[in-house]
């Protein structure tokens, strides 16, 4: 072969076209492991939305999915937007409803309040309206847009695509107001429903998950027939879960309680600390040991916006979520009994400082 004259490597080679909308929506971006209160969270215009917001861009979602805040003032509603990427709403403040339709006739409204989860149907219009006269609404939203505009890299063909997945949303007037289906997984304990709308995780009924430790209650959900899913988890006052590991993405809401969570890798095995409190949100990143410890007077309760659905599976680095599998069988999740004596001794003294019981004595505790 004849000796080709080389070209310089151009200078914008190496960027993600997710980068490049980031820059383009010109909202504030928080970054690092953990943003301490959602609610203080600073917004700002966001022309596209018609709306104010801010981009949290965590180390562990590891561009796989994003989260953001959306605030809506009083009365007022978002431009109507459609988007081939899957988005759920977690409400942090504020009631309101929302209205999604389709290009076929197709059309469903609900309401909304503090607490409520929802996922918008694949490619659906919607629009989000701020039902009170005197408070601003506040949303929590996790979507897949980091990897669906990475692979299409087209603007114009992610927001403007005319297709309606009919497989996703029929048109159904009672979509968001269904019971819909509690599945139980033959080989577990976990419960899985199926459901659009979940009115206010704060008040609902939550099944025990044994194998994940220290008398945990759960519930997953799996929302609008997508691949980003969620589910709620508590655990009891004086107690701490099972350190585990899985793939990234897991944007973890605190919802009450007080505490705190340790991350670590096998090479890395000095803690990274994350406390908590309500309204905390933090992204393991994937594959890093985690552990949650509730050092307060009250349950501690969570939701997790997250991949890893039971119904569809997508990759297995992603879908590595729902672990309760021994580490020493070839799982993911680290026994109490072999755990590094640290953890628990850690854990006693923030709970001798708060005045709160430590309630792990029914477990083999390696300490
Ligand atoms: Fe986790």
């Amino acid at each position: 072969m004849v000796e080709r004259s080389l070209a310089p490597l151009p200078n914008d080679w190496g960027r993600t076209a997710f980068s490049e909308f980031l820059q383009r929506e010109g909202l504030p971006v928080v970054t690092g492991l953990a943003v301490p209160d959602l609610k203080e969270v600073q917004t700002a215009p966001w022309p596209r939305l018609d709306a104010l917001g801010a981009y949290v861009q965590l180390l562990g979602a590891e561009d796989t999915n994003i989260a953001y805040v959306l605030d809506l003032p009083p009365e007022r509603a978002t431009a109507v937007e459609r988007h081939l990427y899957e988005e759920v709403f977690f409400v942090v403040e504020g009631r309101g409803t929302c209205e999604v339709w389709n290009g076929a006739g197709g059309r469903a409204t609900f309401e909304w309040q503090r607490g409520s989860v929802f996922a918008i149907p694949l490619n659906t219009f919607h629009r989000l309206h701020n039902g009170s006269g005197q408070q601003r609404a506040r949303l929590l939203g996790v979507s897949t847009a980091p990897l669906m505009i990475n692979l299409l890299r087209n603007l114009d063909f992610v927001f403007g695509c005319p297709f309606d997945f009919t497989d996703r949303f029929g048109g159904e007037e009672d979509y968001f107001r269904s019971e819909g289906t509690v599945y139980q997984r033959p080989d577990t304990t976990q419960k899985i429903w199926q459901t659009n709308f979940v009115s206010d995780v704060y008040n609902l009924h939550l099944y025990d998950w044994v194998e994940r430790g220290a008398g945990g209650k759960h519930m997953k959900f799996e929302l609008a027939n997508n691949t980003l899913i969620a589910h709620v988890s508590e655990f009891p006052v004086g107690t701490y879960k099972k350190a585990h590991r899985h793939g990234p993405g897991a944007h973890v809401v605190i919802l009450s309680g007080q505490g705190y969570s340790l991350l670590w890798t096998d090479q890395h095995t000095d803690f990274e600390e994350v406390p908590w409190k309500p309204g905390s949100l933090f992204v393991p990143p994937g594959m890093w040991w985690h552990q949650h410890f509730n050092t307060g007077p009250t349950p501690a309760r969570y939701l997790a916006i997250r991949w890893g659905s039971t119904r569809w599976k997508l990759t297995r680095y992603l879908d590595y979520q729902g672990v309760d599998k021994d580490a020493k069988a070839g799982g993911n999740q680290i026994e109490y009994a072999d755990q590094d004596p640290r953890v628990h001794r850690m854990f006693v003294e923030r709970c001798r400082a708060n005045g709160v019981e430590v309630r792990m004595d029914s477990f083999l505790v390696r300490a």
